[in-house]
């Protein structure tokens, strides 16, 4: 081959090759059928607002979204389907992931992968350890039940508490957090009712009866929201509970926004501690619910589950943009987010350098009725910058080995 012709096809495939890094393949693992459906849905149609609202902060490069069902939150099809991305579809990235036994049975064919993780729901704290190429940008457990122990001792005033999770990682992270910040502060935990798992919504009557006859001042509820959510609520008010004088609290698991309406006037004056909720007043927020409002209807509502998945692909497109689209490289892409900072719909969030996990507000919510009829969640208490404390603190499942 002559010299020019050589010089000429390699600038075909410079060219080949950079019109081939213009397009980011981001798998996708989120529950579209089964229990999480709904929450599929509301991620989904966060992932889309991003999209919309920031066409300008992707380009030059496009997002070309693959799609997998992890049907029951068992970890199974997750792992099946993580595999198939990687290896068929040749995503540059993965993210998704509602349920914690989803993302812990993915995280070796993450790390063997060696590609970006991005984790937009599913809390259990240890999660992160699991892969070094795991970045979190949702929540813990720790961040909002150990927040809601500090706050049940210190603004609530209650002296006991009952405990009722969702038996499994995230419940027992929640039972944890709560119950080490609440006896901190004075309080003591009567008793810690496990409550069913997470592939189907169990009749809680047995569970919180047994709550009742301890009379605690609160009960402290772990569910993984959606229909489980509307469920607790109906059982607390079946009970008696409210008149009976046990608060219902919890991380806002229990409030889930699109959950809200449907719990009716039981719903009012519960307490939650959670980092989003619609209702928060900040522009990026205001932003995303007028759009989400326009594109669903006015119904329609934005949680924390859809922010998560927005935050996600905000934070995504910026590592594709640090790195040039070359995400590949899965070191250089986990670095590139390693302290990066967004202005969140849930205000402003960071990266923790030294563990991938996410640093945000806690908002101490009550639920109240607004004059337009509907119910709201009003702010009480904004914690700022908070940590997963079972990082921070090195304890339970993540002290140090
Ligand atoms: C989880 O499985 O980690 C999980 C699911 C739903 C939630 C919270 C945590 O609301």
């Amino acid at each position: 081959m002559s010299k020019q012709w050589m010089a000429a096809v390699s600038i075909l495939l410079v060219t080949a090759s950079s019109a081939l890094a213009q397009e980011v393949k981001v798998g996708i693992i989120l529950p579209y059928t089964g229990v999480g459906a709904e929450n599929g849905q509301q991620m989904d149609r966060g992932m889309e607002q991003y999209l919309k609202l920031n066409a300008d902060q992707i380009k030059p490069y496009t997002i070309t979204l693959i799609k997998r069902d992890s049907k029951v939150p068992n970890g199974a099809e997750s792992k099946i389907a993580a595999q198939e991305l990687f290896t068929q579809d040749k995503v540059d990235v993965l993210a998704g992931w509602v349920y914690s036994p989803d993302a812990i049975a993915s995280a070796s064919v993450v790390s063997a992968a060696k590609k970006l993780a991005v984790i937009m729901n599913a809390g259990t704290s240890f999660i992160t350890n699991l892969s070094p190429y795991f970045v979190r940008v949702s929540f813990t457990l720790w961040h909002s039940s150990y927040a809601m122990g500090e706050a049940a001792a210190k603004t609530l005033h209650a002296k006991t508490a009952v405990v009722a999770y969702s038996d499994y990682p995230p419940g027992k992270d929640s039972l944890d957090a709560f119950k080490y910040a609440f006896e901190h502060n004075g309080g003591k935990v009567l008793d810690a009712i496990p409550a069913g798992g997470p592939t189907a919504v169990p009749d809680f009557t047995p569970f919180f009866q047994r709550a009742k006859d301890e009379h605690p001042d609160v009960l402290f509820v772990f569910v993984p929201a959606g229909d489980f959510a509307v469920a607790v609520v109906k059982t607390y008010t079946a009970l008696g509970m409210k008149d009976a004088g046990i608060k219902l609290i919890g991380p806002g698991d229990i409030v889930q926004d699109n959950k809200l309406q449907g719990m009716g006037d039981a719903a009012i004056g519960l307490i939650t501690m959670h980092h989003y909720n619609a209702d928060l007043d900040n522009p990026e927020n205001k932003r995303f619910v007028a759009a989400w409002k326009q594109a669903y209807g006015p119904d329609s509502t934005p949680d924390f589950t859809s922010v998560g998945a927005y935050d996600g692909l905000a934070a995504i497109v910026h590592a594709v943009q640090a790195t040039k689209g070359k995400m590949d490289d899965g070191d250089a892409a986990v670095k590139s987010l390693l302290g990066w900072k967004f202005d969140s719909p849930r205000g402003p969030i960071m990266i923790d350098p030294e563990t991938r996990d996410i640093v945000m507000n806690e908002y101490l919510d009550e639920v109240v009725k607004g004059a337009d009829g509907k119910l709201h969640e009003k702010v009480l208490e904004t914690i700022p910058n908070v940590k997963d404390e079972c990082k921070a603190l090195a304890i339970g499942p993540c002290a140090p080995k």
